[in-house]
């Protein structure tokens, strides 16, 4: 008796598997596609190598400095970076100096300390990167924690920045026609609904100069902003790797320790 019970409580085990596999597929639809453009057609990031990745990763900061060079060329005008200080840029290599003139091309409105007014004047290296004001079609996020809000981090600001296609795929459109791109609107499959108000920004190679002599190629620059952006998110990020190797350290000596006292231990009660 108990024996056949099992076999049916099998059975419907099994039954149940199967359903649920089968029901997948039929989710799927008519056309084998998934019910929404954006499960159909989205890519997942494509992948990205950083010298800052894994627990002993540490910053390039040349590509840093490149990466820099693309957000003030390139992204500046829509996206602020308000998290981020001027003189905070000294990390990235540049000296005192160089901070200085960095800061001082950026307009700050604050309080003048002798009339108490609201004034524009000079950036100072104690300033925050300003608001940005943007006119354009839909709403530029600032970029400072970017590379932490979005899913995929900096491979996935490359594959966006690298995604953009001219034309939608003509079996997306014929499939799904609530998804058809917009008018001023731009399809990038990378993006979670396919359809971005942002314009592509990097268009052309050579679009900003390198004073390190690297070759600025759309996807090279697309690259060193993505870096760069990993830092403006967790600019302590090689101090946390540090001090994780060290923990590792911590841990294998103590590790080892114990096993010592095990053996010393063990070594007496075995004499007796
Ligand atoms: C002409 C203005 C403009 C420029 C230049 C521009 N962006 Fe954008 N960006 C936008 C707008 C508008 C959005 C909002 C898009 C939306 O939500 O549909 C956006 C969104 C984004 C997003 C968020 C996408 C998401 O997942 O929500 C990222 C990341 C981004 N831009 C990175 C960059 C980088 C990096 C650069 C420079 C290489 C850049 N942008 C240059 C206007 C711009």
């Amino acid at each position: 008796m108990i024996r056949i019970i099992s076999i049916f409580v099998g059975l419907f085990f099994t039954a149940s598997l199967l359903w649920s596999l089968t029901w997948d597929t039929i989710q799927l639809g008519k056309d084998g596609l998934p019910h929404t453009a954006a499960a159909a057609y989205g890519e997942h990031p494509k992948k990205l190598a950083l010298a800052s990745d894994g627990p002993f990763g540490k910053f390039d900061t040349a590509q840093l400095q490149r990466g820099f060079a693309v957000y003030q060329g390139v992204c500046a005008s829509c996206h602020s970076l308000q998290h981020v200080s001027f003189g905070s840029l000294e990390a990235l290599g540049y000296n005192p100096a160089e901070v200085k003139a960095i800061a001082a091309k950026a307009t700050i409105n604050a309080k003048d300390p002798l009339s108490g007014e609201m004034k524009d004047r000079p950036g100072l290296p104690a300033d925050h990167f300003p608001p940005v004001v943007y006119a354009g079609k839909g709403a530029p996020p600032d970029l400072s924690l970017i590379t932490k809000a979005r899913h995929g981090g900096s491979a996935y600001i490359y594959s966006l920045l690298t995604g953009y296609e001219a034309e939608q795929p003509a079996a997306l459109v014929k499939h799904f026609p609530d998804a058809k791109t917009p008018e001023g609107m731009y399809f990038n499959p990378y993006f979670g609904n396919l359809n971005i108000a942002m314009p592509a920004p990097i268009t052309s190679d050579g679009q900003v100069t390198y004073n390190d002599g690297t070759a600025a190629t759309k996807d090279q620059m697309a690259k060193d902003v993505s870096a760069f952006l990993v830092w403006t998110a967790e600019p302590e990020l090689e101090k946390r790797h540090q001090v994780g190797v060290w923990w590792l350290g911590f841990l294998l000596f103590t590790t080892v320790l114990a096993y010592m006292a095990y053996r010393n231990v063990w070594a007496e009660k075995k004499g007796h």
